[in-house]
């Protein structure tokens, strides 16, 4: 077991280059099961969950060869429909091959996915969408069952724009006979490019980019070469970084186009925002202002950086509220910050974090009572009383484990909000749990180090 340690309150200055994107990539790769024949992914971040997807698609009877960050994917021998129970329980991805298992095989077995335990996260728009396309699917407790005498093009609505499912649906309706016409898709940039992948393997989609997507299945499929864009969420991380350290940097391939909410939500607590040709410049002087927030479906604030943004709120100069409105169980490094001494309240979905100037880590510090007495009182009237006791016997308790503050990353974008907040912590903190951050960060620990971070992972 890894774990990673912070010795916080060091300024962040340099470039960071953004790894490509995880969640356009396990599409893709998912994706390559519709085609016999060869498909290569430049720009492929080297992370758990490529490594878990790599895994699934040999045992189906792929060949994989990732060398650098280009991935070949060799699909001409696929000849199994059943995911690796180990692989489906630890990737929520694993669902997305059930669409192009079922196009290309006709049938697909699957335990229940898994993944970061962010929230309940059903499977039932996935498995209601690919029955009205004509699969016949089984569902005996964990296990999963589908086949198909051949898929067909229909037409859907989703009654919640879920991004997994969009995939889902849109990679069945290219192996679908006839037109599939999917009303209340989810419009993430993600979805967008496993449109541009799919149309360049002669795939016909219309509607890219909007809610409403048009496919004309059947047609068949070539070879194709690829290039990831950059990762939002990972260069969303690393502004983070920079607002909760201070400092200034640039992020070198950030997709700038696609992270306008975040952008904006960074200006408004005081971070400078540059966009260039070559990525986003930030600069960061001083305590980052309180700000509200609520996450939400693209164009919304991503939900993948809430957690992170909890953390730079708590560092902020006052009280920040931030609501999550798509995974009701996304919280769980918020309750971990209170170990630093971050003052926080859940309430249903939203966090009221009173920011604290610094964190602590291995000094013991209690929080410094740097709020205004306005901004306390708002947190006051909005918690219960109960709530409130137990929020403060918890950070006065705190975790400090020999002198070092120890946190437990419980999901993968919790981890590394957990990160973010030691690096503006007094002394040193141990984030354990590392495995979940390493599922969709490169390298987080080089990349942070390379700017100023005293960071580093150690095996224990
Ligand atoms: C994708 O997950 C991402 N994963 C997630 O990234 C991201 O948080 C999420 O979209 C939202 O942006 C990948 O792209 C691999 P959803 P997905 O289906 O597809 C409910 C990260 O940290 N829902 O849009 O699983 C669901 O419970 C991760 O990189 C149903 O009710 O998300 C949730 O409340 C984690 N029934 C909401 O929709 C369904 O059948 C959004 O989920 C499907 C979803």
């Amino acid at each position: 077991m890894s774990v990673i340690r912070i010795r916080g309150l060091h300024s962040l200055e340099g470039n960071i280059r953004i790894q490509g994107s995880k969640n356009a990539v396990l599409p893709l790769m998912a994706a390559s099961l519709l085609h016999s024949g060869t498909v290569t992914i430049t720009n492929v971040p080297r992370i758990q969950d490529v490594n878990c997807m790599m895994g699934i698609l040999e045992y189906l009877g792929c060949s994989c060869v990732l060398e650098d960050h280009s991935l070949t994917i060799d699909t001409r021998a696929l000849s199994a429909a059943r995911i690796p129970d180990q692989e489906a329980g630890q990737m929520r991805s694993s669902i997305m091959l059930l669409g192009p298992l079922l196009g290309r095989m006709r049938q697909a077995v699957s335990r229940h996915p898994g993944g970061c335990s962010i929230g309940k996260r059903p499977i039932d728009l996935h498995l209601s969408a690919l029955r009205a396309m004509g699969a016949d699917i089984r569902v005996e407790g964990e296990q999963i069952t589908a086949s198909t005498p051949g898929l067909a093009g229909t037409g859907i609505r989703l009654s919640f724009p879920s991004v997994g499912a969009t995939e889902n649906v849109l990679m069945a309706a290219v192996a679908a006979e006839g037109t599939t016409v999917l009303e209340g898709a989810a419009v993430e940039p993600e979805i967008e490019v496993l449109c541009r992948f799919l149309r360049e393997m002669g795939a016909q989609i219309e509607g890219a980019g909007t809610d409403t997507l048009v496919v004309h299945g059947g047609v068949p499929l070539h070879d194709v070469t690829f290039a990831a864009p950059g990762d939002r969420i990972v260069a969303g991380t690393y502004l983070g970084a920079v607002m909760a350290a201070g400092g200034d940097l640039l992020l070198a391939g950030a997709p700038a186009g696609h992270m306008e909410q975040v952008l904006a939500v960074a200006a408004r607590a005081g971070c400078q925002v540059e966009i260039l040709p070559e990525g986003v410049h930030v600069r960061m002087e001083g305590r980052p202002k309180p700000f509200v927030l609520s996450t939400g479906p693209y164009p919304g604030f991503p939900t993948d950086l809430q957690s992170v943004m909890v953390a730079v709120a708590a560092v902020a100069d006052g009280t920040s509220a931030i609501r999550e409105t798509v995974f009701e169980g996304r919280f769980a490094s918020a309750k971990e910050l209170q170990k630093l001494g971050g003052h926080i309240i859940i309430k249903d979905r939203t966090v009221l974090v009173e920011g604290a100037c610094p964190l602590a880590g291995k000094e013991e510090a209690p929080r410094e009572a740097q709020a205004k007495a306005g901004d306390r009182q708002e947190v006051e009237v909005q918690a219960k009383a109960g709530d409130r006791q137990e929020v403060e016997a918890q950070a006065k308790a705190g975790d400090q484990q020999g002198g070092v503050a120890q946190v437990e990353a419980r999901d993968l974008r919790g981890g590394a909000a957990l990160v973010v907040a030691a690096l503006a912590a007094k002394g040193e903190t141990v984030v354990t749990g590392c495995e979940h951050i390493s599922r969709g960060y490169e390298d987080i620990c080089g990349d942070l180090a390379a700017v100023g971070a005293e960071i580093w992972m150690e095996r224990e």
